[in-house]
């Protein structure tokens, strides 16, 4: 007997399909729950829709056969799933449930390949993990109930604020990476992101040039390097001091797998015959480069990947466009080394709240 699939909202669907963590909700042979947040991917046909969760390469604790829920299923198909939203905004509060009956898919079995590509598509993280030889959990939906508070239709079409806080909580400046090469895809998303910054009249004044070739960055480091010796050198500052901090900077741009140098573009820009208001419009745009660099900057850390911003381009511009051989009219404003942490950084305590908002008692 065939058990037809239910019909189900579409606003149920998306809000599923654009989440990124879904609890899954298994039971042992006596009834004992067990719950896990898992990342899932949706493959949609006309006969409707699966949930795949991966049994991925993240590290576990025990082999992917002995996982409670993996045991859970064989004994009892019927699970539970369940995406949510939780903002301080609780005019948005959201959730959509899932119930429904899961088997595991084993490699090379239907649709094991489609579910494989949709967590990729939605997961860079996984294109780097050997998911095409585990197995994946595929849940069939029999049942889907949603609740948006108060019911407004469409509440919560933002994405979740919880999200967002972690993102920008959680971005550090790395200044150690390891060796391990980033996915150019994540570094692609990162500089997609930066686009959608505010803008001067939406300009989008800057450009980004990833460096990756080992020559271009030894060129860049090279013509940096004995810049910041001339000016250190020129502060008056200890000789053994100076080759210090060029070792640094040096070791940074040479392990970081990626440096992406975001420049200035001000050809786009309005023109003013008085140098006030010139001048407010280059600061615009460099307001507006600030943002872009945070927009890549938490794209990259949303893609698990680190940057470390560097001032240095700053006081060298022409150096480093002629060393990476960019167009005359790119300002090169800053570098970003990209890459996995080499170790968790020491964080800079922050403000409290009150500090920053200014008060007139
Ligand atoms: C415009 C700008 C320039 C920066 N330049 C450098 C730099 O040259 N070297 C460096 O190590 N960090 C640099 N940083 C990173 C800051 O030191 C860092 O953001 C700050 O210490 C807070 O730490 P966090 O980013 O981990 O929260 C720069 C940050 C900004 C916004």
């Amino acid at each position: 007997m065939t058990e037809s699939k239910p019909a189900v909202d579409p606003a149920d669907l998306a809000f599923i399909r654009e989440r990124r963590v879904g609890h899954l909700a298994t039971a042992d042979e006596d009834g004992a729950p067990s719950v896990v947040p898992v990342c899932y991917a949706l493959i949609e046909d006309v006969g409707g829709a699966t949930i795949v969760t991966p049994l991925d390469a993240k590290p576990k604790t025990v082999d992917w056969r002995s996982l409670r829920r993996v045991r859970n299923i064989a004994a009892r198909p019927k699970v539970s799933f369940v995406v949510d939203d939780y903002v301080e905004d609780w005019s948005r509060l959201a959730w959509v449930l899932v119930r429904g009956r899961a088997r595991l898919v084993e490699p090379a079995t239907p649709p094991h390949a489609d579910a494989v590509a949709a967590l990729r598509a939605k997961y860079p993280q996984y294109r780097a993990m050997p998911l095409d030889d585990l197995p994946v959990i595929a849940i069939e939906p029999r049942a889907i109930r949603s609740w948006r508070f108060g019911g407004a239709a469409g509440a919560s079409a933002r994405p979740g604020g919880p999200e967002l806080a972690a993102l920008v909580r959680g971005r550090r400046s790395v200044r150690a990476f390891r060796a391990d090469p980033v996915p150019r895809p994540i570094v692609e998303r990162a500089i997609e992101a930066a686009g959608w910054a505010p803008s001067p009249h939406g300009r989008q004044p800057w450009r980004f040039a990833v460096v990756e070739a080992p020559e271009r960055r030894a060129a860049l480091a090279g013509a940096m390097a004995a810049t910041w010796r001339e000016q250190l050198n020129l502060d008056g500052q200890d000789a053994a001091i100076v080759q210090h901090r060029l070792n640094q900077s040096r070791e940074r741009l040479h392990t970081a797998p990626v440096l992406i140098v975001p420049c200035l573009y001000l050809s786009d820009l309005d023109r003013y015959p008085d140098a006030g208001r010139q001048a407010a419009e280059e600061i615009m745009a460099i307001q507006s480069l600030g943002a872009a660099v945070q927009n890549l900057l938490l794209s990259l850390y949303a893609g698990g990947v680190d940057g470390g911003w560097m001032c240095a381009p700053l006081f060298c511009p022409e150096v480093v466009r002629d060393a990476l051989g960019l167009a005359p009219e790119l300002i090169p404003h800053a570098l970003i080394a990209v890459g996995y942490a080499a170790r968790d950084p020491v964080r800079r305590p922050r403000l409290p709240l009150e500090q920053l908002i200014v008060s007139w008692e």
